[in-house]
Formats: C-alpha cells, sequence, structure tokens
C-alpha cells in the first residue's frame, strides 16, 4: 500500500528516543522529510546517523524544550520559514508518577504547560499553512490511562484526559479543510519511559523490576509489550493519505490491555 507520504513534510516532537524517535525514523522510511524535536539533539543525531541507507526521506534534530514558551516559539518560526509541514506528531516527555491525593498546584501547572498548553499553542501556530493546503494529519500521542486511569500515574491520567478533550474538539473545527486530528493511546510499548515506572514500582512496593514487568505483562492479552515499530506503524498509517476519513479518534495501542468496551 503507497501511504502517500513521499515528500510529505513531518515534524514529530519528543523524538530524540522511544515512540517519538520510532515514529520519526518510520515516516523517513515511507520518504517524508521529517524534522525530529527534542531538548538533546545530539541524542536525536545519535541514531538519524545510525538510519539505514533504504530510508528515502531526509531526517534532521532540531531543539525543543516544552517546558519553554521561547523555544517552542522559536521551533514554530523555523518550521513556518520553511513552509510549515503536512503532519505533525504532537508528544512530551511523561510526568513523573504519583498519587492524585499527593500532586501539587506547581506540578500541574508546570506538567500542563509542558504536556498540554506548549502543544496546544505550538499545533496552532502550524495549523495555517495545513488549512491553506488542505491537507494535514495531527496525531498526538497520549495514553491508555485516558480510558483507564492508570494507578500512581495522576499527573499523567489528568493532563492527557485534557489532552484528548482539546484534539476532539479540534478535529471538528478542521475536519472540512482536508486536516485530520487524532490521537494514539499506547498501553505498554517496551522504552526508556516504561522502564523507568516499572523501576520505579518496584522501588515502592520491594518487589523485582522483572516481577513487575511479569504482573503487567500478565494484563496485556497479547502476553507483552509493544515494540515502538508496532506503535510507530500505526501513527504512519493514520498520518498517511489513506486515513483521509479517520478524525476525532482515539485509538488503542496496547495488545488489549484495556477491557471497556
Ligand atoms: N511507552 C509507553 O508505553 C507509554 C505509555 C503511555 C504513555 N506514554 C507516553 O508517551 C510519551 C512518549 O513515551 P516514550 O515511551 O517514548 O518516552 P521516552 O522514551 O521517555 O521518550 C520521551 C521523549 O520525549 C522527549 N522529551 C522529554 N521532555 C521533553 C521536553 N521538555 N521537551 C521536548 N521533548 C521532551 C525526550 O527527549 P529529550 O529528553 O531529549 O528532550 C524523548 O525523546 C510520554 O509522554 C509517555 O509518558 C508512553
Amino acid at each position: 500500500m503507497d501511504l502517500g507520504l513521499t515528500n510529505r513534510r513531518a515534524l514529530v516532537l519528543g523524538a530524540s528516543k522511544g515512540l517519538g524517535a520510532a515514529i520519526a525514523r518510520t515516516l523517513a522510511t515511507e520518504g517524508a522529510t521529517v524534522i525530529a524535536a527534542a531538548r538533546s539533539e545530539d541524542t536525536t543525531r545519535a541514531w538519524i546517523s545510525e538510519l539505514p541507507a533504504e530510508v528515502r526521506g531526509r531526517v534532521s534534530a532540531a531543539r525543543l524544550d516544552l517546558a519553554d514558551r521561547a523555544s517552542v516559539d522559536a521551533l514554530a518560526d523555523a518550521v513556518l520559514a520553511q513552509g510549515g509541514v503536512d503532519v505533525l506528531v504532537n508528544n512530551s516527555g511523561g510526568p513523573p508518577p504519583g498519587t492524585a491525593r499527593e500532586a501539587t498546584a506547581e506540578q500541574w501547572l508546570q506538567n500542563f504547560q509542558a504536556m498540554a498548553a506548549h502543544i496546544f499553542h505550538l499545533t496552532g501556530r502550524l495549523l495555517p499553512p495545513m488549512l491553506e493546503r488542505g491537507w494535514g494529519r495531527i496525531v498526538t500521542i497520549g495514553s491508555s490511562g485516558i480510558e483507564q486511569p492508570i494507578p500512581n500515574l495522576a499527573l499523567s491520567n489528568g493532563i492527557r484526559t485534557a489532552v484528548l478533550g482539546w484534539s476532539k474538539t479540534l478535529s471538528a473545527e478542521v475536519a472540512d479543510r482536508g486536516v485530520t486530528v487524532n490521537m494514539v493511546l499506547p498501553g505498554r510499548i517496551q522504552t526508556d519511559r516504561v522502564v523507568q515506572l516499572d523501576t520505579n514500582a518496584a522501588n515502592r512496593t520491594g518487589k523485582s523490576v522483572e516481577e513487575v514487568a511479569a504482573a503487567a505483562r500478565a494484563q496485556i492479552p497479547v502476553g507483552r509489550y509493544g515494540t515502538p515499530q508496532e506503535f510507530a506503524d500505526v501513527v504512519v498509517f493514520l498520518a498517511s493519505e489513506r486515513a483521509a476519513y479517520v478524525t476525532g479518534s482515539k485509538i488503542r495501542i496496547d495488545g488489549g490491555q484495556t477491557r471497556s468496551l
């Protein structure tokens, strides 16, 4: 299937490693020209330098700190100066674990800024060229915690639910202009973030990291964590020409982990 991504321009946030890097790499494999943004340009450049020869699209690293509005605007200025992008993949670092009872106002505000408000702002800045061209794809990474709140991840559950409300609202505003807006909800995909969360749970409960991971795997009908590539393949389909009639949706990529209908 030709995904129609050759020479499309894409910006992927949080793309120095993990899910964002896998998405950026896969978009480039499909022929897109990709900007991979994160705080550590060196880490991003390291995986770009190892891309195999069959990757058709060009990837460049850009600096972005989602906690810093000036950094967000600097990236938007640079991208708009080149005509904007066709595909925007919104992604951020995950917030610290913790309970709803203990989360402070400062934690809510700081993490809301980096995970939500600045993503809304950046998307708003990058939308006009998509609307003018009558083609755009906005995919935002959330979490299975939106549908089934994850214990001890209060900030993630709360903030990402707000992001879902934004994504759905925006989708209806731009649907008749050729721009689709969707969210993807990872369950447990094997990245550094999941290792950190399993380690945190192990420290909290006195279990080993392997015991924590085994208990998590037991809750996933597929019986294992997903791979970043399995996650990226779904995102890249949503970013493609082929997914023109999918908008305002939230798509689970969780091996069946979420039990509700
Ligand atoms: N993996 C999963 O199963 C899973 C499940 C549910 C939700 N999620 C969420 O999905 C997102 C990506 O997950 P992941 O597993 O890929 O995490 P990860 O491996 O920790 O990668 C996070 C990425 O975000 C970047 N980042 C962090 N803070 C940033 C900031 N202030 N500004 C710009 N970029 C920033 C990091 O790069 P730098 O450090 O270089 O900036 C890195 O590239 C996270 O929000 C995570 O909570 C993941």
